[in-house]
């Protein structure tokens, strides 16, 4: 379907908000500015959203704030109930969502709302995580002293999110903020910025009230420094780039902000000789091309043991061939296009390194000729430790395979990177693989499994992969202050 119609399918649906939300309020920029939206499949503008800034920023502060008292003050039980509901609304439109999905991201549509369903997850489990904020009661070392230690939301958080999950990693923040207390100023990808605003547009029909989800868009820079200067922001939370993470993260010392920072991986696959091939072609599949490779958690070298190198790489690079490119509304298709050319080019630059020095092309390897942003899904071997496209994320569908020799050397490889988010490795020894996830210095680890990312697990990096966890019960304590009280002269009759 064209652009055109799926908008206006959308606008009557009334999930075409282009508008930031402000206070409960859709706004325009301030300065009446814009900035195009484009779908990267067709290269045609979806819509213009506002180009917001440091101004509009601070309003949404502002009444993020003046939310967070009564906000905070309801019982767990209200915050669940709404929660319940922006879950069943998001879950009752996700067709509508997934196509906003697919028109300004480019992933195809099936993958698209299985995102809508991955998104809607999080708020589903943390409005149940809601009723669960328990505090303690410690035992105390004075008779008359009793202790006690509470749990209450940090206040307003500032969360800024990418364009690669243009719903699940907003709801993977802000789930676990409102349902700690929290009210939050969302700042999404202004590549993607209409599955936030459709997503607020039902929080809104929630009855999630005013102030309580802002969402600003346009001028990153200046939104950021507004979110990192107030003091009345009390935490930034951040899915991005290591570069922008660090940026924040010095940023936020100013007013001693917490954060937390899911930033970038170089993900290891380890296949061992031992593994089953087919469970191992499978995994690493998933692991390399969800996404067309463009999510932080996309394995990013294939490290292949050299008795099962030759078989592997024949039978990955058949199944490579087969994963269908093409738009994203198309039947069948599983690679969408890259964001934009820029992404395009990353990828080639990554790419012509590795061949100048020595790696060869097994498949793939170019642009793909339905032109835009398609690049043709690519195994590259012998690549070595040297080349870019195994020390950076590539971010895109190029699948690199390195040779090892024994298991030390594997381990050695995978941890030789400041990056610490995911691994993966397939196995059928059991001793190794529980010995060599103890060593792998990630965050998350997949045995002979390629998709490990749930609701109910906690996701996040080590090294500079980032700091702190998302999802389960832990991911609530991102948005928690411990307090704790003091009860003397507890002796008196
Ligand atoms: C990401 O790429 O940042 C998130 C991936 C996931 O949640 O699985």
């Amino acid at each position: 379907m064209k652009t055109e119609g799926l908008t206006a399918r959308l606008n009557s649906a009334g999930l075409l908000r282009t508008q930031g939300l402000i206070g409960g309020k859709w706004t325009d920029a301030y300065d009446g500015k814009t900035i195009q939206v484009l779908n990267p499949a067709t290269g045609e503008v979806v819509a213009d959203v506002p180009c917001m800034g440091g101004k509009e920023t601070n309003d949404a502060i502002s009444s993020a704030h003046d939310a967070f008292y009564s906000w905070s003050n309801l019982t767990c039980t209200e915050r669940s109930k709404h929660l319940r509901t922006w879950y069943n609304l998001l879950i009752s439109h996700k067709e509508e969502l997934g196509q906003l999905i697919t028109l300004e991201q480019g992933k195809p549509l099936k993958e698209a709302i299985g995102e809508v369903n991955y998104g809607a997850s999080f708020i589903e489990f943390f409005a149940e995580e809601a009723k669960r904020v328990y505090g303690d009661i410690i035992p105390a070392t004075l008779g008359d002293r009793r202790l006690l230690v509470l749990k209450q939301p940090v206040g307003v958080v500032g969360a800024i999110t990418p364009w690669n999950f243009p719903l699940a990693m907003i709801t993977r923040k802000v789930g676990p903020a409102l349902a700690c207390g929290c009210t939050v100023v969302i700042k999404p990808s202004e590549l993607t910025p209409l599955t936030a605003l459709a997503a607020a547009e039902l929080a809104l029909q929630a009855g999630i009230p005013p102030g309580v989800l802002n969402v600003v868009m346009g001028n990153a820079p200046d939104i950021g420094n507004a979110l990192l200067a107030s003091s009345q922001v009390r935490k930034i939370t951040f899915t991005g780039s290591t570069a922008v993470g660090k940026k924040l993260m010095e940023g936020a010392a100013g007013t001693v902000k917490r954060v937390s920072l899911e930033l970038g991986g170089n993900a290891p696959c380890i296949i061992f000789d031992d593994a089953d091939l087919d469970v191992a072609v499978k995994g690493s599949l998933a692991a390399k091309f969800r996404n067309s490779g463009q999510t932080c958690v996309c394995a990013n070298r294939l490290i292949v043991q050299e008795g099962i190198y030759d078989k592997f790489a024949e039978a990955f690079s058949k199944a490579v061939q087969n994963l269908q490119v093409g738009d994203g509304f198309s039947e069948g298709v599983v690679q969408g296009p890259l964001i934009n050319e820029s992404a395009v080019q990353k990828v080639e630059s990554f790419v012509q390194d590795a061949i100048s020095k020595g790696a060869k092309v097994l498949l793939g390897g170019k642009r793909h000729s339905l032109g835009m942003t398609f690049y043709e899904p690519t195994v590259i071997g012998d690549v070595k430790s040297e080349m870019i496209l195994s020390r950076e994320e590539v971010f895109g569908p190029v699948a690199p395979l390195m040779r090892f020799k024994t298991e030390e050397e594997a381990i050695s490889i995978a941890n030789n990177t400041n990056a610490g988010l995911a691994a993966y490795i397939f196995t059928n020894n059991i001793q190794r693989s529980w010995r060599v996830t103890e060593a792998l210095e990630y965050g998350l680890v997949g045995v002979n499994e390629g998709l490990i990312s749930t609701e109910v697990a906690p996701f996040g990096g080590v090294k500079q992969s980032g700091i702190g966890r998302e999802g389960s019960k832990y991911g609530m304590d991102e948005y928690l202050e411990l307090k704790y009280v003091c009860l003397g002269d507890m002796n008196r009759k």
